[in-house]
């Protein structure tokens, strides 16, 4: 049988290569460099992110999250009731049962603060779907977010930052960040007029974001979602205020009554509403549709809990499901992801934190 003739690929230029391959390299640690913000100081990069969570909170934190470091882990469930296939066709929304894991936190990156130090408490969760999805997501009890571009949060981190001389951030840099961004105006406005609520279980818990959600037909449509709680809102109490970590205790009373029950409250976008902009609520006469109910069952320590090694990241969504235009989402994403990084290698490297959370886990 004839041999298969082998194209002759001539000779071989061997400084050529070693220029090709140094080529390669060079152009390989240029796109590490550029993604690190080394070659471009000025450029807002995840590192200089988290760096400044770090520095706002003043000391370091091994092992926690780098904002919402005070915090709890939950279990439960959700129960759909299928109404939320009208808008999304997310299997989450056909009728039946999603177990979910989840974190109730307060903000701020010292898992020591006292939980009257945020007028603003967060529940993240995760939704196991059976066909192996899964739909993360992070809410605050506010609707809107003081800040929309990520470049402005930033701004407002660096004016949060500790005095050198007082330890506590100088109250002149916040007003004037406040007085130079003035889109911060709806969110001071919406705190002022509602007084924290007395407990995680009766607070409502916003996605802020807006996202896109695509029906079985291919229609899309704007949403914002929110877990509005069955527990009447009631107002922190003095003798609360008084206490440095009434959250938990009081979630833990009232989990031993019962589980505690939250709907699932989907608000439909219209046409020119604004989903590039968390600081701007829609119109109340918006449709809503309640896709179900989220079920809180029990909690365990974040030292050992479930929610430990989770990245709540608000863009790991079902098919059904996408993120909108709002710039806050992929910054979001990157910061998470830096926070989950370090904090996980802190674990991992230095055992002794994992303990030292066990032990002084003050969530
Ligand atoms: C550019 C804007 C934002 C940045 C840079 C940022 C940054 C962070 C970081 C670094 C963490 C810790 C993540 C981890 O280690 O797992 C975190 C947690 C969290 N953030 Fe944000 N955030 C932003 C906007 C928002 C918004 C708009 C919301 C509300 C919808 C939000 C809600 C939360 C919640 C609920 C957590 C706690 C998640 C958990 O319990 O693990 N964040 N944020």
């Amino acid at each position: 049988m004839a041999k298969p003739s082998v194209p002759n690929p001539g000779p071989v230029c061997v400084p050529c290569r070693l220029i090709a391959i140094g080529a390669a390299v060079l152009v390989l640690a240029g796109g590490f460099a550029y993604t690190a913000g080394w070659l471009t100081p000025a450029r807002l990069t995840a590192p200089r992110f988290i760096n400044t969570f770090e520095a706002v909170a003043g000391q370091p934190h091994p092992g926690y999250r780098r904002n919402h470091a005070k915090g709890l882990c939950i279990e439960g469930y959700f129960d759909s009731n299928g109404d939320g296939a009208a808008l999304s066709s997310a299997a989450v929304f056909a009728p039946g049962r999603t177990p979910v894991t989840g974190r109730f936190a307060v903000p701020g990156g010292n898992p020591s603060a006292p939980d009257t130090s945020s007028p603003v408490r967060s529940l993240a969760l995760l939704f196991q779907l059976q066909n192996g999805e899964q739909w993360r997501t992070g809410m605050n009890s506010t609707p809107v977010f003081a800040v929309h571009t990520p470049e402005q949060f930033y701004q407002q981190l660096v004016a949060a930052k500790p005095d050198p001389t007082t330890g506590k951030p100088d109250p002149a840099k916040l007003k004037a960040f406040y007085a130079a961004n003035p889109e911060t105006q709806p969110f001071q406005a919406w705190v002022k007029a509602h007084p924290p609520s007395s407990s995680l279980a009766n607070a409502a818990y916003y996605s802020i974001n807006a996202f896109r959600f695509t029906d079985g037909t291919g229609n899309t449509h704007a949403v914002r979602w929110a877990m509005v709680p069955e527990t009447p809102y009631a107002p922190i109490t003095d003798a609360e205020k008084a206490e440095k970590n009434f959250l938990e205790a009081d979630l833990d009373q009232r989990l031993q009554n019962g589980p505690l029950r939250w709907h699932l409250i989907l608000t439909v976008a219209k046409p020119g509403d604004p989903t590039n902009d968390a600081t701007l609520q829609w119109p109340d006469d918006r449709q809503q549709v309640d896709a179900g109910t989220l079920v809180i069952d029990h909690t365990t320590s974040q030292a050992n809990g479930t929610c430990r090694d989770v990245n709540f990241d608000p863009t790991i969504l079902p098919a059904g499901i996408k993120p909108s235009d709002d710039p806050l989402l992929a910054a979001r994403s990157a910061a998470y992801a830096l926070s989950y990084k370090r904090r996980t290698r802190e674990e991992a490297l230095h055992p002794a934190v994992h303990q030292a959370q066990t032990n002084g886990d003050h969530s």
